[in-house]
């Protein structure tokens, strides 16, 4: 897994709840699609989404990859350490968090940016991350190629976490264009204006994604991209476009065939892996 360099893009925002792990994986899946090996790595270190957005169930985790590391540096593979999400002949990887939140803590940041830097093997590398100026974060950040930084125009504490956040970034001189700005849950009647923010932030919005909670909601139902769940969804389009913008090609409309998507199965209902695992949870106290 080491050797090229791979495009590291950070999705990163100042608010919690701003879309960032859907953003992560749809970006992910659709980096798949577009034939690129990626893998999306979970930094949400005690409350990662991804497995149960994608209803996955990982035997291995972040944990597990850096105690390898500090074991044996010379045998340590990354491969070992990554699950892979496959859907409609699309797949990736996926490096989930710890399990456990004691174990998130000791999660040691050079550590995590060692591991990154031996997945050179993927063309694209989605870091999907928590909303805070971390060590860890700021490591992360450091490290990404781009920067795609989330806001919401609609609630008045984002704009202002937005513009907070926006002001750190270039006060660590994180180059401006380095970072892409990228708007969620855009409706053009918003109460809040997206040029409005523009002007509070100084710079424009790289790309608006729309709003579309049913999509958003059918896709975590059934633990697939928006791509397979909701292909015609204008959200689904909105992600191509930001797929396109960032591998630098022009995605027609529609990418996704209707002939494509998988049929719905009943097993999938998003989360299902929480269940198992606190089925097995109680079942262990109750054997003792
Ligand atoms: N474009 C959208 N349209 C409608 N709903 C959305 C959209 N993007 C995200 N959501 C919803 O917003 C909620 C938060 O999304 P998500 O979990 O991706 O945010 P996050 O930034 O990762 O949150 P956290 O900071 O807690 O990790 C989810 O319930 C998701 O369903
Ligand atoms: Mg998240």
């Amino acid at each position: 897994m080491e050797g090229r360099r791979s495009i590291v893009i950070a999705v990163f925002s100042t608010s919690a709840g701003s879309g960032k792990t859907v953003t992560a994986i749809n970006l992910a899946a659709g980096l798949a699609k577009e034939g690129y090996q990626t893998c999306l790595v979970d930094l949400d270190l005690q409350f990662g989404d991804v497995m149960g957005y994608l209803d996955m169930v990982g035997d291995v985790t972040l944990a597990d990859a850096q105690a390898a590391l500090m074991r044996d540096e010379a045998s340590f593979r990354i491969e070992d350490y990554l699950a892979e999400y496959s859907c409609g002949g699309v797949s990736f990887s996926v490096l989930p968090p710890p399990k456990e939140i004691n174990d998130a803590y000791l999660v040691d940041v050079d550590a995590v940016a060692e591991i990154i830097s031996r997945m050179g093997g993927f063309n694209f590398i989605v870091l999907d991350m928590t909303a805070v100026f971390s060590t860890l974060n700021l490591a992360m950040l450091d490290m990404s190629t781009v920067i795609n930084f989330m806001g919401r125009s609609d609630f008045l504490p984002s704009v202002k976490n937005y513009k907070v956040g926006y002001d750190t970034l270039l006060r660590f001189e994180y180059e401006e264009r380095k970072i892409c700005l990228v708007e969620n849950r855009a409706e053009e009647n918003d109460l809040i204006n997206y040029r409005d923010v523009e002007r509070l932030l100084g710079a424009k919005f790289y790309h608006r994604l729309p709003v579309d909670s049913q999509a958003v909601t059918r896709s975590i139902r059934m633990g697939r991209p928006l791509m397979f769940s909701a292909p015609l969804s204008p959200l689904t389009q909105s992600y191509w476009q930001l797929v396109g913008r960032y591998t630098n090609r022009s995605i027609a409309p529609r990418q996704v065939q209707e002939q494509e998507v998988p049929a719905e199965e009943e097993k999938h209902s998003g989360f299902s892996w929480f269940f198992k695992r606190g089925k097995n949870h109680a079942e262990g106290q109750v054997k003792g």
